[in-house]
């Protein structure tokens, strides 16, 4: 199971730690362990071992149509892990201060993570914004005129479009052995995608004398992953509990659809995330589901009980304990002519509340 659910199939998993690994393998020369707590960062991929020539052949345990997809798109698979990585990082972002922040999402040699507990509101905001992120980092890509698709001019639309494109046919290309689950990550990742595809944005700026705008230049560009993150954590806002429609076919009894929970047989909404199980709390840690739990969580003592990073909130009840950190820092400095700069040094008490 370690390796086995959501956006990230058996190779997909693979693959990023091959390439971590290899990134690893490289830098050993220059510094003793490189630096494998920056998994979220996009470091190891613009690494030189991920060249187009080998990629397809470092990575294992690939359906048919993922290997395809590989040899079909071979200079493009460094954007597309750059666009995981991406989706990772504002994921930490955006979740912050939550109970569960993504940290299960990390790439840690030599185990890759993705463990947000299949079916929950969280997974289904992991889908989304990693979907988006591969789309907006491959529509960088060919808008910069780094990646060419034959026959196709590569201005800011035609990118954002292709970069959909070419994100649904990765995502797509995956095995799910859960068919349930797989229909709700489906639904989930054209969330994310809807919001790429709606972020394209027209600017204008104003040429000519002086404030006079007799001559306006426009152009289309793409919002940044800032703003795609912030869409898509509102979208969590209006979250729908689904279940599948089974439908009968030639080779039996098949989930074929998602349908609200409660209503009769009505389609949940395009533009809302989809989940099909309650969360866990979070609170404690359930190494089955790579849960680490909020104990050590620096908590705020000042918000309200509606602060997801609240005291109460984040510690779950417990409690927390208050910590007092003295930091020192250069300070009053003057420069002296010439040249130098004398400083004092100042002390700075301030207290962080751990929960418990
Ligand atoms: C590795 O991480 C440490 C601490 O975060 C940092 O000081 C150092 O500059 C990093 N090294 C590289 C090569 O990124
Ligand atoms: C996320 O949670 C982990 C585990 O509890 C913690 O170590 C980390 O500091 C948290 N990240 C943030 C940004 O608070
Ligand atoms: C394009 O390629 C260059 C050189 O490899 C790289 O520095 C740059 O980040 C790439 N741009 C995008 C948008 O991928
Ligand atoms: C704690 O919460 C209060 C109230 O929301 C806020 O003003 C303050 O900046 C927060 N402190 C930290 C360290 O985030």
């Amino acid at each position: 199971m370690r390796f086995s659910h959501g956006i990230f199939t058996n190779w997909t998993a693979i693959l990023v730690l091959q390439l971590f690994m290899m990134d690893i393998a490289l830098s050993v020369g220059k510094q003793a362990s490189g630096n494998q707590s920056t998994g979220a960062s996009t470091k190891y991929v613009t690494s030189a071992a991920l060249t187009p020539a080998t990629i397809c052949t470092s990575i294992h345990g690939v359906t048919s149509k993922q290997m395809r997809f590989c040899e079909k798109y071979r200079s493009l698979m460094a954007s597309i892990f750059e666009g995981i990585a991406i989706g990772i990082k504002e994921c930490k972002f955006q979740f912050r201060k939550r109970r569960w922040n993504c940290t299960s999402l990390i790439s840690k040699p030599p185990l890759y993570r993705n463990h947000a507990v299949p079916g929950t509101k969280e997974d289904a905001f992991t889908h989304a914004i990693i979907a988006a992120g591969i789309a907006h980092s491959v529509a960088r890509a060919l808008s910069s005129g780094n990646f060419t698709l034959p026959g196709v001019k590569s201005d800011t639309k035609n990118s954002i479009n292709n970069g959909i494109q070419l994100a649904k046919e990765f995502l797509d290309g995956q095995d799910s052995k859960n068919q349930e689950i797989k229909l709700m990550n489906t639904h989930n990742n054209e969330v994310g995608l809807a919001i790429v595809r709606e972020s394209l944005k027209r600017e204008c700026r104003c040429h000519g004398a002086s404030s006079s705008c007799s001559k306006r230049i426009c152009w289309e560009s793409l919002a940044s992953f800032r703003e795609i993150g912030m869409k898509i954590y509102e979208k969590i806002g209006c979250m729908q509990r689904v279940k599948t429609l089974k439908t009968r076919t030639r080779s039996g009894l098949r989930s074929t659809h998602l349908i609200l929970d409660t209503q009769g047989s009505r389609k949940p909404r395009h533009r809302c995330l989809v989940n099909m199980k309650k969360s866990p709390t979070f609170c404690e840690p359930d190494r089955k589901h790579h849960i680490v739990g909020t104990a050590g969580r620096i908590c705020n003592k000042t918000a309200s009980q509606a602060e997801a990073d609240s005291c109460s909130v984040l510690c779950c009840g417990r409690g927390y304990d208050t910590h007092e950190i003295v930091q020192k820092s250069k300070c009053f400095c003057q420069f002296y002519w010439c040249c130098k700069v004398r400083c004092k040094k100042c002390k700075k008490h301030f207290e962080i509340t751990r929960c418990k």
